[in-house]
């Protein structure tokens, strides 16, 4: 199976989500946060790790942080010069994928729009994992879930061959909120309330969206303020219960989150001027350690109980 080699350019974002990791860094104000020249010195080595290391034929992840939400002049030039190379690099089939993750929380899409534009023109739409996430609690507030909500559908109206993967974290209330059909932000299911329609599952906002939604295992953030995670049992029903909405879900489920996929972590250390490989540790079952994280009541591996879940429910 091919490689994923993930690039974190820097841990900079404009929003602030409790569950996040690299947020936490901001709130700490680390040396893990660049400046706009740092920020174009990752940009520039990224170029050169894909002309030098990087073994051709595989797949690439740039992500922050937050990387399309640049407002600099100079870091959005050197930006659209690392996309329009990997672009080169796709249509040269020396990278075969190129996975972008984007929180869409920005007034300003011209970066966004111009690299979509470019993908569009090179019909490179179909090797483009382009994934943005929705969270019930602690990403959003009333104006940036809008925001998202806006950006989102001018994505899907503008580019009609853009295939959107939105991840959702399965926090206890998302799992919650997913198994009473209730997905969304309050305002919006009180709005549905009103005309009569009680019931707003995940796939009614996939559909809606036209989007496919992701649901990913929460990594708990040791923190006052990081959403609750929920019981084994709590996870483990919420998937059952989507299943049951979309017929199919489960088996689908757990044979992709099973995928022992190797990705190569490499994340820009200021300090040195250089990718540092960090990617989790693997557990002896092969799935990150991060995955014994997920349950409030269990350090059971995510992924090996989902496909327990499978197994056992054939
Ligand atoms: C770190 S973000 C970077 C991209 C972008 N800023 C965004 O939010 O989509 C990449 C993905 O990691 C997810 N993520 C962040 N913290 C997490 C956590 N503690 N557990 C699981 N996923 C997390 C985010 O929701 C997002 O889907
Ligand atoms: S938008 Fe993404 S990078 Fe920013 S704080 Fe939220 S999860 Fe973290």
């Amino acid at each position: 199976m091919k490689k994923i080699y993930e690039f974190l350019l820097w841990n900079n974002c404009n929003n602030n989500c409790t569950f996040c990791h690299q947020r936490l860094h901001e709130r700490k104000n680390t040396d893990k946060i660049l400046t706009k020249e740092e920020q174009i010195k990752s940009l520039q080595l990224c170029k050169t790790f894909l002309q030098t290391t990087f073994e051709k034929g595989n797949h690439i992840l740039l992500c922050g942080g937050e990387i399309f939400d640049v407002t600099d002049t100079w870091v959005k030039l050197h930006v659209n010069s690392l996309l329009s190379q990997v672009i080169d690099h796709m249509l040269a089939d020396e990278i075969e994928l190129l996975y972008l993750n984007t929180n869409l929380l920005y007034e300003d899409l011209e970066l966004l729009e111009g690299f979509l534009e470019n993908i569009k023109q090179n019909n490179l739409f179909e090797r483009l994992r382009f994934t943005t996430s929705y969270d019930i609690e602690g990403r959003f507030n009333k104006n940036s879930e809008l925001l998202f909500y806006k950006n989102l559908k001018y994505l899907t109206d503008t580019f009609a061959d853009i295939r959107v993967v939105v991840n959702t974290i399965l926090t206890k209330e998302a799992c919650l909120r997913i198994r009473e059909d209730r997905f969304g932000a309050d305002y919006l299911l009180e709005y549905l309330e009103e005309q009569d329609k009680t019931k707003y599952t995940m796939k009614d906002w996939s559909d809606y969206f036209r989007v496919q939604i992701n649901t990913i295992p929460y990594i708990q953030l040791k923190s006052d303020t990081a959403p609750a995670a929920p019981t084994k049992n709590e996870a483990l029903a919420t998937l059952l219960h989507l299943d049951t909405v979309m017929p199919g879900y489960l088996k689908w489920y757990a044979e992709n989150i099973g995928l022992t996929q190797e990705k190569l972590l490499y994340e820009y250390n200021k300090a040195n001027n250089e990718f540092v490989f960090c990617s989790s540790e693997i557990a002896e079952c092969g799935h990150s350690v991060n995955f014994q994280l997920s349950f409030a009541d269990s350090t059971d591996c995510f992924p090996c109980e989902v496909q327990k879940l499978l197994k056992y429910n054939k």
